[in-house]
């Protein structure tokens, strides 16, 4: 690491508070909700609205988002994306009425969307070739960080019933990010695929990076969408589109937002234990991350996803067996299984997803590609969630869980199938590969 400059340093690090903000964001409303739906008296389906406005929110940014990225570049886009955190919090949590509350958390989704698609994008484009998968993979990183802190939020102000502290907390790292903002260095590629050949240069020698350099050049950034009329683009573009989609409907959010109420289901019959069950999730989560870090540019990123994949189909099914065969012992097999799916959802799909969406696409489309990947990963997380509970009440929670095993199946068969190793390459040398075909 000791050939990682400070100015990149600073870069990745402004970068990744972005990250922070999504996962605290969109976790902190699992325990933020018991209080709201009091204050406001909210009856299930405004409940049901006030978890999911934030992903309306998000589903909205990331459809514009690309235009942003690749128009005005990622620094820009960061920056947008911090003043929408910093307003949505402070709008939802001084929120008079119910609307008010929704406006602000819409507001809130309007950043996570934006900082979703920019983040990666970013982080991909100024990562040395050899600690790519790493540097995206501290952007997830930095979301599961959210989320746990989220999750400790959620307990220190369970007594006083503190919603609004909650999420209005989220404000704080987001100035912080503005704050910082002055030492980011925006993307060299973007640079280069505007014609600014001079100032990629200054960059690319201020974030120490001199061997990608010349290998940026060999990339033609003037294409457009017609780019998807080569052999190989249109494939490439599905891959991004169903691996955003598998890493939604294989459940995990299912999980991150209603924790809580799942081990109530498997018989944590206390609101406090069920809390801390909740933290238990959200470290776990955070320590397989790191692993990922570690692992994600030594062992390779399709290795690891057929791995991680495996372990969370094993995981799946035995949750869905414990819920069919209900006992006191099938309890803990179920929580035992929670853990571990999280962990390998950890290791493998949660940042995996982000790496690929953000080097697979070749320069001249990577902002609006990547944002039609986050657009499909957004689209399937309001759908879990908003259907979630509801479907476990009609069909049961083992058969749901039954559901995310076999659609975690389909993923295994289409990662060895379809997924290219892109360890160790250069994104010029991977734009290159698919052109190729
Ligand atoms: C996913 C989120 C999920 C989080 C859990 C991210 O990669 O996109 O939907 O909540 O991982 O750590």
């Amino acid at each position: 690491m000791s050939f990682i400059k400070r100015p990149l340093l600073l870069t990745v690090l402004v970068i990744t508070i972005g990250g922070f903000l999504f996962g605290y964001s969109t976790a902190v409303i699992a325990g933020a909700m018991l209080f709201i739906k009091e204050q406001f008296s909210l009856d299930p389906v405004s409940q049901g609205l006030a978890v999911s406005v934030v992903l309306l929110g998000a589903l909205g940014a990331s459809s514009l988002g690309g235009i942003l990225v690749d128009r005005y570049g990622r620094k820009i886009s960061l920056l947008f994306s911090a003043n929408f955190f910093i307003i949505g919090a402070l709008i939802s949590a001084g929120a008079a009425n119910p609307d008010m509350f929704m406006l602000g958390r819409f507001i809130t989704g309007l950043g996570v969307g934006l900082v979703s698609v920019t983040a990666p994008t970013y982080l991909s484009e100024i990562a040395p070739t050899s600690l790519r998968g790493g540097f995206v993979t501290f952007y997830q990183l930095a979301i599961t960080l959210g989320i746990l802190i989220a999750y400790l939020m959620n307990f220190v102000f369970v007594e006083e019933k503190g919603w609004r502290w909650m999420v209005g907390l989220a404000a704080v790292p987001a100035v912080l990010q503005l704050l910082l903002s002055p030492a980011l260095c925006e993307s060299p590629r973007w640079f280069l695929g505007k014609g600014c050949d001079e100032k990629a240069h200054q960059v690319m020698q201020r974030l120490g990076l001199k061997g990608e350099l010349a290998d940026a050049h060999r990339v033609i950034a003037s294409a457009s969408w017609s780019i998807l009329h080569r052999r190989g683009m249109r494939l490439v573009l599905f891959i991004g589109l169903a691996i955003s989609f598998f890493q939604q409907v294989t459940g995990i959010n299912a999980v991150i937002y209603y924790a809580p109420q799942i081990f109530e289901f498997v018989g944590l019959s206390s609101a406090e234990s069920a809390v801390l069950a909740t933290i238990g999730v959200g470290s776990i989560n955070v320590l397989a991350t790191i692993l990922a870090v570690w692992l994600l540019d030594r062992a390779g990123r399709k290795i690891l996803l057929l791995i991680g994949l495996s372990g969370m189909t094993l995981s799946l099914g035995c949750i869905a067996l414990a819920f069919v065969f209900y006992s006191s012992s099938a309890a803990l097999i179920s929580m035992i299984g929670l853990m571990a799916y999280v962990a390998f959802f950890a290791m493998s799909l949660g940042p995996i997803t982000w790496v690929l969406i953000s080097e697979i696409y070749p320069l001249a489309i990577r902002g609006k590609a990547v944002a039609l990947a986050v657009l499909v990963n957004w689209l399937f997380n309001y759908l879990v969630a908003l259907t979630f509970l509801d479907i476990v009440d009609r069909i049961g929670a083992g058969a749901v869980f039954g559901l995310f095993a076999a659609l975690s199946i389909i993923a295994f068969l289409f990662v060895w199938r379809f997924v290219p190793e892109t360890k160790g390459k250069s994104l010029a040398q991977i734009e290159a590969m698919i052109r190729r075909g």
